[in-house]
């Protein structure tokens, strides 16, 4: 399973590649702007972003026609080979992504939100889609189930596009992705951090540490 951090903050990104704890970024519009703040300039993040991560690195388009979308994706993709363009589920971002392939640009299908919507993101050749987990929850829905039901659609036809899960929100999302064979999940840094710990982990390295501390100091050496 591919892990992807749904970041733009450089300081979680350089950290979990070091350890080499991820295979892409996602980022959307909301986080880039978190990230650049007053001054900063989203197309530098991203380019540092991807001098920065060897796989994918997602970005959004924020037009709403298609030939607006192709424009501003065409250029988005001109900043590095690793750039995967973003395009939203609506009949306006399929004719992009449809046009993004025929011109051999990546396309990650965004804000899907139902199965059929999945089902024609893969007609349009789309590399990854993405299903938005936590906010089908927050509809008092069942964000996992969609995922399932996706996986389920493209065995039974053979689609090549990869099930991006997204909008995890917590460890049992991340869970759940891996244990249904879901591609990819794209997880903020505090559910990575969270992934990471375990109590018991924390309480048994506290109790060997209190045991090796109970010999005399000469002997601890080693
Ligand atoms: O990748 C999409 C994701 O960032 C959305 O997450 O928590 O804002 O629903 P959330």
């Amino acid at each position: 399973m591919k892990i992807f951090l749904d970041t733009a903050d450089l300081v979680e990104i350089r950290w979990a590649v070091d350890a080499n704890l991820i295979d892409g970024i996602t980022t959307n519009p909301s986080l880039l702007s978190k990230a650049a703040g007053e001054a900063g300039d989203p197309r530098d993040i991203l380019a540092e972003i991807c001098r920065t991560v060897e796989g994918p690195v997602s970005a959004e388009v924020v037009a709403t026609t298609t030939e607006e979308m192709l424009r501003e994706g065409r250029d988005l993709a001109k900043i590095a080979e690793n750039i995967v363009i973003k395009v939203p589920l609506t009949e306006e971002g399929l004719h992009a992504c449809r046009r993004f392939r025929s011109e051999g640009i990546k396309v990650n299908v965004t804000l899907c939100f139902s199965p059929t919507q999945a089902l024609f993101a893969a007609k349009a050749g789309a590399t990854f889609v993405s299903p938005f987990v936590g906010r089908v929850d927050d509809v008092a829905g069942d964000g996992m189930e969609l995922v399932r039901q996706i996986l389920e659609i493209y065995d039974n036809y053979e689609y090549e596009t990869e099930v991006l899960v997204a909008s995890v929100r917590h460890p049992r999302h991340m869970v759940e992705a891996a244990l249904m064979g879901a591609d990819i999940a794209t997880i903020p840094p505090k559910v990575l951090h969270q992934l990471l710990e375990h109590p018991l982990t924390e309480k048994g390295l506290d109790a060997f540490l209190a045991d090796w501390a109970k010999l005399p100091k000469e002997r601890r050496a080693i």
